[in-house]
């Protein structure tokens, strides 16, 4: 067999946006996995693409003073917190580097000086919402497939990176609180014991196929299970199981999905036990959150986020202001107090109806909330109907807004345009439309998921 090529004394000198280390060896790119800028390594090549090759480690020269010790069992082959083994402190600047280069190669325009970005207090633990597989498709190590040994292959875990079909068995996961870790075990144990089955993807067979955890700094909980078939038996003893072993659950909820893929928008969602909601608060306002709906995933974070854009739009009183991609309309509903009026909108049904919920909860009469997909319900009669906005918050998905919705923003002309991302990659490349109609003004990246490369970019523009 051909040996693979091996690149002797390697500098990484940066990271990628999709947070793999990067070298570069005669002229060309090398993405090399759990590297650390200031790392010297030999690298042998496992791909290579056109423009691009693939390492990994095989032996250090120099290690970079930006590592630390993983605290993970699970890191390396977990897709979870890629980072683990760079320092906080490290992690941030890349992170600010990361804004700032997309922002000044894609986004095209002139820029102020970012401000530092927010660092998260918890740098574990902080995420209150986490989202298993089930799988008879349990990753291997190497020694287990070496060892030959007869071996369980059920697994509730994460998605092997590029393996949509293989799922990593999970012992203890540092992204949720307790007791996360102890029910997914539960489950896990209770499920082997009585003989459900796990879901082979291949087959589409099987019970058993996601479960959601979902945590709230109120200390409610909600766990979500996902079963392919209706087995009424199966499953309420499973969740009486649960309720009884973990009286902190406040909404146990299940979902019959026959369908191929795990995506339950379109699909009833039954409560076993609880209100079927859980409730975040902010600055003295509580937040219902149902099962279908978006809530920022570190809680914490997100109120330093919020306070960022409140501050950027700069409500006082006389404001009309649009929130788009409201979600649960916690940016709303977190504005309206200082705006004349708010209008918020999103495509989840479910949603919206949470956010008018959550404005009743908080005794706010000054916002409307609507549903639709937002390029269609963002024109000119939207802007007849509901009034002029003086300010725009926009906080769409990763893949950004659609064209015609920049388009609609530059028509539309608001003074100010609040834009809160959390991929700096598509914000970067609707600034570019965005740019002769607006400038740019504030820049502020915050971080909400420590240990992974992910960074959420707050960007204020005024009309020009
Ligand atoms: C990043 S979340 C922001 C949620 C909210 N601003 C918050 O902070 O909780 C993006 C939201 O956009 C919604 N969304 C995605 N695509 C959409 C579309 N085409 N039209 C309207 N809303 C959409 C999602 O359902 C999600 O609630």
């Amino acid at each position: 067999m051909k040996a693979s090529k091996v690149i002797e004394k390697l500098e990484i000198t940066g990271v990628s946006s999709d947070g793999k280390s990067v070298g570069r060896h005669e002229n060309r790119v090398i993405f090399v996995a759990n590297g650390a800028p200031g790392d010297i390594v030999d690298v042998r090549i496992v791909g290579k693409q056109k423009k691009f090759l693939l390492g990994e480690i095989i032996h250090f020269h120099e290690k970079s003073a930006d590592r630390t010790d993983p605290f993970c069992e699970h890191f390396g082959t977990c897709g979870g917190c890629k980072w683990q083994h760079i320092q906080y402190d490290a992690q941030l600047k890349h992170k600010q580097d990361h804004v700032a280069h997309n922002l000044a190669k894609i986004g095209k325009t002139a820029l102020p000086d970012l401000l530092p970005i927010k660092g998260s207090a918890q740098t574990t633990y902080y995420r209150n919402k986490l989202e298993y597989t089930f799988s008879n498709m349990r990753w291997l190590t190497r020694e287990e497939i070496e060892d030959n040994d007869e071996l369980s292959r059920n697994a509730l875990g994460f998605h092997i990176p590029r393996r949509f079909d293989k799922i990593l068995d999970i012992n203890h996961c540092w992204l949720q609180g307790d007791p996360s870790n102890e029910i997914r075990l539960a489950v896990k144990a209770y499920a082997e014991k009585n003989e459900l089955t796990f879901f082979d993807l291949k087959k589409q067979e099987g019970l058993l196929r996601n479960l959601i955890i979902r945590t709230s700094t109120t200390g409610d909980l909600m766990v979500i299970l996902q079963v392919f078939y209706d087995d009424q038996p199966a499953l309420s003893a499973l969740l009486s199981h649960l309720k009884d072993s973990f009286p902190e659950i406040t909404s146990l909820l299940y979902i019959i999905n026959p369908k191929q893929n795990e995506t339950f928008f379109d699909l009833p969602v039954h409560t076993f036990h609880g209100e079927g909601f859980i409730y975040e608060e902010m600055e003295g306002l509580r937040f219902r959150i149902g099962p279908k709906s978006f809530y920022q995933t570190n809680s914490i974070q997100a109120y330093e986020l919020y306070k960022v854009a409140r501050e950027f739009a700069g409500p006082t009183g006389d404001e009309v202001v649009y929130d788009l991609y409201t979600g649960t309309g916690t940016i709303a509903n977190f504005v309206a107090k200082k705006a004349k009026k708010v209008i918020g909108v999103e495509s989840v049904e479910e949603a919206i109806v949470d956010a008018r919920i959550n404005s009743e909860l908080n005794n706010i009469t000054n916002t409307t909330f609507l549903a639709g997909d937002m390029k269609d319900m963002i024109n000119a009669d939207f802007v007849k109907k509901h009034g002029h906005p003086d300010v725009i918050i926009t906080d769409p998905p990763r893949a950004g807004m659609h064209q015609k919705v920049v388009e609609m923003l530059n028509e539309i002309k608001p003074k100010k345009l609040v834009y809160v991302s959390c991929n700096p990659a598509t914000q970067a490349r609707d600034l570019e439309l965005l740019s002769p109609v607006f400038e740019v003004v504030a820049v502020q990246p915050v971080d909400m998921f420590p240990q992974t490369h992910h960074v959420e970019n707050v960007m204020l523009l005024k009309l020009r």
